[in-house]
Protein backbone atom coordinates (compact mmCIF):
# COMPACT_ATOMS: atom_id res chain seq x y z
CA UNK A 1 0.00 0.00 0.00
CA UNK A 2 1.41 3.67 -0.51
CA UNK A 3 1.07 6.38 1.63
CA UNK A 4 2.40 8.73 -0.97
CA UNK A 5 -1.73 10.04 -1.20
CA UNK A 6 -2.08 11.09 2.30
CA UNK A 7 0.91 12.86 2.32
CA UNK A 8 1.23 16.32 1.93
CA UNK A 9 4.07 18.85 0.79
CA UNK A 10 3.88 22.30 1.43
CA UNK A 11 6.92 24.29 0.06
CA UNK A 12 9.42 26.17 2.48
CA UNK A 13 12.12 27.20 0.05
CA UNK A 14 12.00 27.98 -3.51
CA UNK A 15 13.90 26.42 -6.09
CA UNK A 16 15.39 30.26 -6.82
CA UNK A 17 16.37 31.07 -3.11
CA UNK A 18 18.29 27.87 -2.76
CA UNK A 19 20.40 28.40 -5.71
CA UNK A 20 20.57 32.28 -5.06
CA UNK A 21 21.92 31.55 -1.16
CA UNK A 22 23.88 28.53 -2.65
CA UNK A 23 25.85 30.85 -4.66
CA UNK A 24 26.20 33.22 -2.33
CA UNK A 25 27.96 30.00 0.08
CA UNK A 26 30.13 29.57 -2.88
CA UNK A 27 31.32 33.27 -3.19
CA UNK A 28 32.46 33.21 0.91
CA UNK A 29 33.73 29.84 0.36
CA UNK A 30 36.13 31.39 -2.46
CA UNK A 31 36.37 34.54 -0.68
CA UNK A 32 37.27 32.80 2.86
CA UNK A 33 40.30 30.28 1.15
CA UNK A 34 41.72 32.74 -1.77
CA UNK A 35 44.62 30.82 -3.46
CA UNK A 36 44.67 27.55 -1.81
CA UNK A 37 42.91 24.84 -2.70
CA UNK A 38 39.56 23.37 -0.79
CA UNK A 39 38.72 19.59 -0.69
CA UNK A 40 34.65 19.04 0.09
CA UNK A 41 33.30 16.14 1.13
CA UNK A 42 29.56 15.24 0.63
CA UNK A 43 28.02 13.63 3.02
CA UNK A 44 25.80 10.51 0.74
CA UNK A 45 23.07 10.97 0.09
CA UNK A 46 21.15 13.77 0.85
CA UNK A 47 24.22 16.25 0.11
CA UNK A 48 24.64 15.17 -3.35
CA UNK A 49 22.71 17.63 -4.94
CA UNK A 50 23.99 20.75 -2.71
CA UNK A 51 27.28 19.65 -3.29
CA UNK A 52 26.95 19.22 -7.23
CA UNK A 53 25.31 22.84 -7.04
CA UNK A 54 28.18 24.07 -4.35
CA UNK A 55 31.06 23.02 -6.35
CA UNK A 56 30.15 24.65 -9.60
CA UNK A 57 29.92 28.36 -7.38
CA UNK A 58 32.97 27.74 -5.86
CA UNK A 59 36.00 29.60 -7.92
CA UNK A 60 39.43 27.72 -6.55
CA UNK A 61 41.30 24.69 -7.15
CA UNK A 62 38.65 22.00 -5.81
CA UNK A 63 38.86 18.27 -5.07
CA UNK A 64 35.62 16.15 -4.12
CA UNK A 65 35.39 12.83 -2.29
CA UNK A 66 32.18 11.13 0.03
CA UNK A 67 31.41 9.66 2.61
CA UNK A 68 28.02 8.12 3.49
CA UNK A 69 26.47 7.13 7.00
CA UNK A 70 23.36 6.08 8.57
CA UNK A 71 21.31 7.75 11.56
CA UNK A 72 17.66 7.54 10.19
CA UNK A 73 16.47 4.51 9.04
CA UNK A 74 13.25 4.73 7.16
CA UNK A 75 11.25 6.75 9.74
CA UNK A 76 11.52 10.95 10.54
CA UNK A 77 12.96 10.12 13.76
CA UNK A 78 16.35 9.98 14.74
CA UNK A 79 17.37 6.52 16.26
CA UNK A 80 20.96 8.42 17.56
CA UNK A 81 22.81 5.95 16.08
CA UNK A 82 25.84 6.93 13.72
CA UNK A 83 27.20 4.47 11.48
CA UNK A 84 30.34 5.04 9.01
CA UNK A 85 28.98 2.88 5.89
CA UNK A 86 30.99 4.54 3.02
CA UNK A 87 34.77 5.97 4.09
CA UNK A 88 36.70 8.42 2.25
CA UNK A 89 38.85 7.13 -1.13
CA UNK A 90 41.84 9.58 0.02
CA UNK A 91 43.57 11.00 2.93
CA UNK A 92 42.45 14.72 3.80
CA UNK A 93 45.77 15.26 5.84
CA UNK A 94 46.99 18.76 5.25
CA UNK A 95 43.94 19.79 3.37
CA UNK A 96 41.52 22.38 4.12
CA UNK A 97 38.39 20.19 4.02
CA UNK A 98 34.43 21.10 4.18
CA UNK A 99 32.10 18.94 4.98
CA UNK A 100 29.30 19.40 3.06
CA UNK A 101 25.69 18.12 4.69
CA UNK A 102 22.35 18.31 3.57
CA UNK A 103 20.91 19.26 7.23
CA UNK A 104 21.83 20.00 10.68
CA UNK A 105 19.56 18.50 12.84
CA UNK A 106 20.07 16.94 16.32
CA UNK A 107 24.25 17.32 15.20
CA UNK A 108 25.10 14.02 15.82
CA UNK A 109 26.29 12.62 12.62
CA UNK A 110 28.23 15.71 11.67
CA UNK A 111 29.31 16.06 15.76
CA UNK A 112 30.33 11.92 14.67
CA UNK A 113 32.03 13.09 11.96
CA UNK A 114 34.07 15.67 13.31
CA UNK A 115 35.44 13.44 15.44
CA UNK A 116 36.55 11.04 12.54
CA UNK A 117 38.13 13.74 10.25
CA UNK A 118 39.67 15.95 12.98
CA UNK A 119 41.73 12.52 13.54
CA UNK A 120 43.06 12.12 10.64
CA UNK A 121 44.89 15.57 10.32
CA UNK A 122 43.34 17.81 8.07
CA UNK A 123 45.05 21.62 7.42
CA UNK A 124 41.18 23.05 8.24
CA UNK A 125 38.10 21.56 9.00
CA UNK A 126 34.76 23.43 8.00
CA UNK A 127 30.82 22.43 7.91
CA UNK A 128 28.59 23.82 5.08
CA UNK A 129 25.23 22.79 5.88
CA UNK A 130 22.08 23.83 3.15
CA UNK A 131 19.75 23.80 6.24
CA UNK A 132 20.33 24.12 9.89
CA UNK A 133 17.17 23.33 12.51
CA UNK A 134 19.02 25.01 15.80
CA UNK A 135 16.04 23.99 17.91
CA UNK A 136 16.68 20.41 17.86
CA UNK A 137 20.31 20.56 18.41
CA UNK A 138 21.65 17.93 21.01
CA UNK A 139 25.19 18.03 20.48
CA UNK A 140 25.21 21.93 21.55
CA UNK A 141 29.19 22.23 20.42
CA UNK A 142 28.10 21.46 16.70
CA UNK A 143 27.95 24.89 14.46
CA UNK A 144 28.07 24.73 10.90
CA UNK A 145 29.88 27.54 9.27
CA UNK A 146 28.19 28.33 6.43
CA UNK A 147 24.80 27.88 6.76
CA UNK A 148 22.39 28.00 3.98
CA UNK A 149 19.01 28.69 5.91
CA UNK A 150 17.95 28.02 9.51
CA UNK A 151 14.17 26.21 9.04
CA UNK A 152 12.12 25.74 11.90
CA UNK A 153 11.34 22.19 13.55
CA UNK A 154 9.57 20.61 10.73
CA UNK A 155 10.69 17.34 8.62
CA UNK A 156 11.55 18.61 4.82
CA UNK A 157 12.26 16.87 1.71
CA UNK A 158 13.33 17.69 -1.71
CA UNK A 159 16.71 19.06 -2.87
CA UNK A 160 18.44 15.52 -1.88
CA UNK A 161 16.79 15.57 1.72
CA UNK A 162 14.41 12.47 1.61
CA UNK A 163 11.86 10.44 3.34
CA UNK A 164 12.55 6.83 3.16
CA UNK A 165 14.54 7.35 0.16
CA UNK A 166 11.83 9.04 -1.31
CA UNK A 167 11.62 13.48 -2.66
CA UNK A 168 15.16 13.84 -3.83
CA UNK A 169 14.31 14.71 -6.85
CA UNK A 170 11.88 17.98 -5.66
CA UNK A 171 13.37 21.09 -6.68
CA UNK A 172 12.28 23.18 -3.76
CA UNK A 173 12.41 22.30 -0.16
CA UNK A 174 9.33 21.35 1.16
CA UNK A 175 7.77 20.52 4.78
CA UNK A 176 5.99 16.68 4.55
CA UNK A 177 3.39 15.76 6.33
CA UNK A 178 2.39 12.31 7.23
CA UNK A 179 -0.52 10.96 8.10
CA UNK A 180 -0.81 10.12 11.59
CA UNK A 181 0.25 6.58 12.65
P1 LIG B 1 21.38 14.73 12.82
O1 LIG B 1 22.40 13.69 13.04
O2 LIG B 1 20.20 14.59 13.75
O3 LIG B 1 21.92 16.15 12.81
O4 LIG B 1 20.69 14.45 11.44
C1 LIG B 1 21.31 14.56 10.29
C2 LIG B 1 20.67 13.71 9.23
O5 LIG B 1 19.31 13.38 9.53
C3 LIG B 1 20.63 14.47 7.95
O6 LIG B 1 21.77 14.25 7.21
C4 LIG B 1 19.41 13.92 7.27
O7 LIG B 1 19.75 12.78 6.55
C5 LIG B 1 18.50 13.51 8.40
N1 LIG B 1 17.47 14.54 8.65
C6 LIG B 1 17.36 15.36 9.70
N2 LIG B 1 16.30 16.17 9.59
C7 LIG B 1 15.72 15.84 8.41
C8 LIG B 1 14.58 16.35 7.70
O8 LIG B 1 13.85 17.27 8.11
N3 LIG B 1 14.32 15.75 6.50
C9 LIG B 1 15.07 14.76 5.98
N4 LIG B 1 16.15 14.26 6.60
C10 LIG B 1 16.47 14.81 7.80
MG1 LIG C 1 21.91 12.99 5.34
Amino acid sequence: MSASGKEHLKVLLRRSAIQKRVGEIGKQITRDYRGQRVHLIGVLKGASIFLADLVRTVNLEVSLDFMAVSSYGKGTRTSGEVKLSKDLDTSIEGLNVILVEDILDTGLTLGYLCRVLKQRKPKDLKIAALLDKPDRRVMKDVHADYVGFQIPNEFVVGYGLDYAERYRNLKDVCVLSLPPE
